[in-house]
């Protein structure tokens, strides 16, 4: 399904980063690794290398890869990409400085595995940075307020289901928020979501 998404010559979800990631990404430590799950096309994996960061995007469509490694090259930078399924793969043992995930929804039992794979694959005071899609979503798409989303309730998050899911982590930012959305032609308009700024204990 996403790699005919992505088969088109712009990107669904345009070329700057998710506006959250701009705004506490330098919670991770400077130059430090990072791995990006569900990275799509690039626009968030190339955002982190032009500042500096080591890396790695994680995707199971092909195509979105194809275009993050080109989308790197013309910047000017280096982007590893691994083409994986997050049902079938590791995420890392004490790997990474810094985890992102924004809008890779997945159903709910394959996200509580993904999400204790996360916690396992930070390093020490890692920091994981979150945006997705919550139940309220469902209601402004249908209200044709808002363009983006998933359309199933089970892959919708809640702030209070990733408090349960991470007690080994401090929340600088845990919040649910209605924004305003303009990610290409993918995500639109008055959007609800949850935004999320983790810090695994040292
Ligand atoms: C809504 S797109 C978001 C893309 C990107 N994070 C962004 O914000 O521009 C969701 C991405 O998650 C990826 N994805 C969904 N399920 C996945 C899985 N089980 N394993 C790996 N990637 C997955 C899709 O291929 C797609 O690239």
């Amino acid at each position: 399904m996403w790699n005919e998404k992505f088969d088109r010559p712009d990107h669904l979800y345009g070329v700057e980063p998710n506006d959250f990631l701009r705004s506490c990404y330098d919670a991770i430590s400077a130059k430090g690794r990072v791995i990006s799950l569900g990275e799509g096309e690039g626009r968030n994996a190339v955002f982190l290398a032009t500042r500096g960061y080591a890396v790695t995007a994680l995707d199971s469509s092909s195509v979105g890869l194809e275009k993050t490694k080109k989308f790197a090259e013309s910047r000017g930078v280096r982007v590893e990409t691994r083409l994986a399924d997050l049902s079938k793969c590791e995420v890392g043992d004490r790997e990474w400085d810094g985890v992102i995930v924004v809008f890779c929804h997945l159903p709910s039992a394959l996200r509580a595995e993904v999400w204790s794979k996360i916690s396992r694959s930070l390093k020490p005071g890692g920091a994981l940075v979150m945006e997705l899609y919550t139940p309220k979503q469902l209601e402004a798409t249908k209200a044709g307020r808002s363009v983006g989303g998933p359309k199933d309730l089970d892959l919708m998050v809640t702030a209070d289901e990733v408090k349960r899911a991470f007690p080994e982590m401090s929340f600088q930012i845990l919040r649910e928020v209605e924004r305003e959305m303009q990610e290409g032609d993918g995500h639109r308009g008055l959007s609800h979501t949850v935004q999320v700024l983790g810090m695994l204990g040292k």
